[in-house]
């Protein structure tokens, strides 16, 4: 997509969702440049268990998981980022043949893929640049060898039913009959410590929510005001979900390419869900594709590492 382009459709997606009864905005729009190095700093904190939680396991089992990937592994991750989590893999594992990380970032997911490429000459790095939300084209000559997919991060939580549902889809389709996949998947615990994760003492969870109205102001030239709007994150028992909100403190309106949006005192405009799974619940909801092979967790069993097969 070019500038224009994704202008557009950043336009058409802002006023979509604040024309709704329910005003909402599309999660994806946290991750300009400071939003994810507010992400970033978010997986830090002492509060937000699950960057910390995952990696522990992945390193506590990595030999385990070496021996579920098999041999000759050509590892795929969508939206691979900084590849943080992949280095334990690629680090720990003599099985990786190559490794294909998938990002929408060019500059940033080539810069990563040639520091993994002199760090680990051995393995084929072979960077991909596209949009995994939408569904890829794969390489034309993919390395040759057992394609695993690796979704670390839980980041399935923050999909809706049917947007798992397609991404399960591309994903059975990318690992085919002889390949697998293995995710990260956060699981449901004790209320007070995900509105903890949620709604951090420094206030970072705060500052990366309405980083997503400076970010909306910066491509629409729209005028957001952040002090007018609130940070909350609550926990829905119902839907098993944290869902994150931005609260009017105070009603205005902001104007937006020419279209001009009202606010009311304490109205919200709803910002992302992060769902909370069992293993069962989990289990159940990939049965269509895949089914769970393996499952490596904490102590706590609050976050969970899962090895999947085609069905
Ligand atoms: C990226 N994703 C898995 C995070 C989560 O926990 O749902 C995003 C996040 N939102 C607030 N804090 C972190």
């Amino acid at each position: 997509m070019t500038k224009v382009e994704q202008r557009k459709s950043m336009l058409e997606e802002v006023l979509g969702g604040l024309n709704d009864p329910q005003k909402s905005l599309p999660s994806k729009y946290f991750y300009d440049e400071r939003g994810s190095k507010l992400f970033d700093e978010i997986t830090q904190l002492e509060e937000y268990y699950p960057t910390r939680t995952e990696r522990k396991i992945l390193k506590q089992n990595v030999e385990s998981i070496g021996q579920y990937l098999g041999e000759k592994v050509v590892l795929i991750e969508p939206g691979s980022g900084s590849s943080d989590k992949t280095r334990i893999l690629l680090e720990n594992l003599s099985n990786v043949s190559a490794y294909v990380p998938i990002d929408i970032s060019g500059e940033y997911l080539f810069n990563v893929a040639n520091e993994l490429q002199n760090e680990f000459p051995e393995i084929k790095i072979e960077p991909l640049q596209a949009d995994y939300t939408r569904s890829f084209e794969l390489l034309e000559v993919m390395p040759d060898g057992r394609r695993v997919v690796f979704f670390p991060g839980s980041t399935v939580g923050n999909f809706e039913r049917d947007t798992v549902d397609r991404f399960l889809n591309v994903v059975a389709d990318i690992a085919s009959q002889t390949g697998a996949f293995l995710i990260g998947v956060d699981l449901k615990k004790d209320r007070q410590v995900l509105l903890d994760a949620y709604n951090d003492s420094k206030g970072i969870t705060a500052a990366f929510n309405k980083n997503i109205l400076r970010h909306i102001n910066r491509i629409l030239a729209s005028d957001f005001s952040l002090s007018r709007f609130d940070h909350e994150a609550v926990w829905n028992e119902e839907e098993g979900r944290i869902e994150m909100y931005l609260i009017c403190n105070e009603a205005h309106e902001v104007a937006i390419n020419g279209t001009t949006i009202a606010f009311e005192e304490g109205e919200r405009i709803h910002t992302e869900n992060s769902h909370k799974y069992t293993l069962d619940e989990f289990s159940e909801i990939v049965s269509p594709w895949f089914e769970v092979k393996k499952v490596w967790t904490d102590e706590n069993n609050w976050f969970s590492l899962q090895y999947l097969e085609p069905k």
